[in-house]
């Protein structure tokens, strides 16, 4: 049987939730994953030192006796003082960046990208080394929306040269260009975008487990996104995005964004590498070495073997519904050490 050993994955960009969600679905991706780093999108979302302390404390609980770190992140407002982010440094490794009302819990985000409104933040974290991590969508058209995010992400990039600024789930080819103009922009690629373009979502009966966003693209952007994913480009890592939502949530008249992958991730990502005839050392690169030289962490070491043997998807988490919910896929997880 055939087995690719990852060594320390990581996920640089995963929702946990709270409460009984956060029970779910911790333990799935504290099984697999060495180290992720979580979305601050609670309601209300994470601002403040207090909140942190007692969501990590949440998580540590929730991921029960698996060898994982939970890196938190703070949920970004434009006039947070550098006293402020003193103070929190300790508690997250990066700051995440809303625009108002474009996803999931994002009513609080920023609604005017004018600089100098975002400057007291951003010079901060720029004067202390903390990263930022966009949600770059504009309200624009749909499909259109990651592009025309583009210039923003130019203008953030160019005036703060010494801030880490990850462009997260990207979806274009338009962000995959933008990667290599500007030395401080970096970004993370999920696992379905890699594999599904709108017409999986929408082309036949409409895929409610499908809808995320920003929503997929075309082939030619999945193409782009593969060909820097599949060649361990160093400044992509991988971040699932894995967004659990109940499944009266999805299933319903006005279906919530987000595709819940915590559980087949890693599976899915070495059967998409092996059937590319990719690089082992790429995919290894991807899924943690490439993270832990963007954001500087020494996770503790975990060693996952894969094996190239049917894994049947469970149709139901609690009352999460996975990606490819039934169906079998070509990978599953073996030893964890
Ligand atoms: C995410 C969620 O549900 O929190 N949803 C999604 O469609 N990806 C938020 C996000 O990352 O946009
Ligand atoms: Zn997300």
């Amino acid at each position: 049987m055939k087995t690719i050993t990852l060594n320390t994955p990581l996920d640089m960009h995963l929702h946990l939730r709270d409460n009984d969600m956060l029970q779910t679905v911790a333990p799935l991706t504290a099984k697999s994953f060495a180290a992720a780093l979580v979305m601050p999108n609670l309601v209300p979302p994470i601002t403040t030192k207090e909140q942190l302390k007692s969501y990590a404390q949440r998580i540590k609980i929730a991921q029960g006796e698996e060898d994982f770190e939970a890196h938190l992140t703070l949920f970004f407002q434009p006039t947070y003082t550098k006293e402020f982010l003193e103070e929190v440094r300790e508690d997250i490794i990066a700051l995440k960046l809303y625009p108002a009302g474009i996803t999931t819990n994002s009513d609080g985000g920023v609604s005017n990208f004018d600089i100098e409104e975002l400057r007291p933040t951003l010079s901060a974290m720029s004067e202390l080394g903390i990263p930022l991590c966009v949600h770059g969508e504009t309200n624009g058209f749909v499909m259109e929306r990651e592009a025309e995010f583009v210039s923003i992400y130019e203008q953030l990039a160019s005036a703060f040269p010494n801030l880490k600024i990850i462009m997260e789930h990207i979806t274009t080819k338009e962000s995959v260009e933008a990667l290599d103009k500007y030395p401080n922009l970096y970004a993370t690629i999920t696992i379905h975008h890699l594999l599904i373009t709108l017409d999986d979502v929408a082309g036949g009966m409409l895929q409610p487990h499908l809808f995320c966003k920003p929503i997929a693209k075309r082939p030619i952007d999945r193409e782009a996104l593969r060909r820097v994913a599949l060649s361990g480009h160093p400044k992509v890592m991988f971040g699932s995005d894995s967004a659990p939502h109940p499944q009266s949530a999805k299933e319903s008249c006005g279906c919530a964004a987000g595709v819940f992958t915590a559980p087949i991730a890693l599976q899915l990502l070495v059967e998409l590498f092996d059937k590319e005839g990719a690089d082992r050392e790429n995919l290894q690169k991807f899924i943690s070495d490439n993270a832990k030289n963007i954001y500087g962490i020494h996770p503790k070491e975990k060693r996952v073997t894969l094996e190239q043997k049917p894994f049947q998807v469970p149709p139901i988490y609690g009352n999460v519904v996975p990606m490819y919910a039934g169906e079998e896929i070509g990978w599953s997880i073996g030893l964890v050490e």
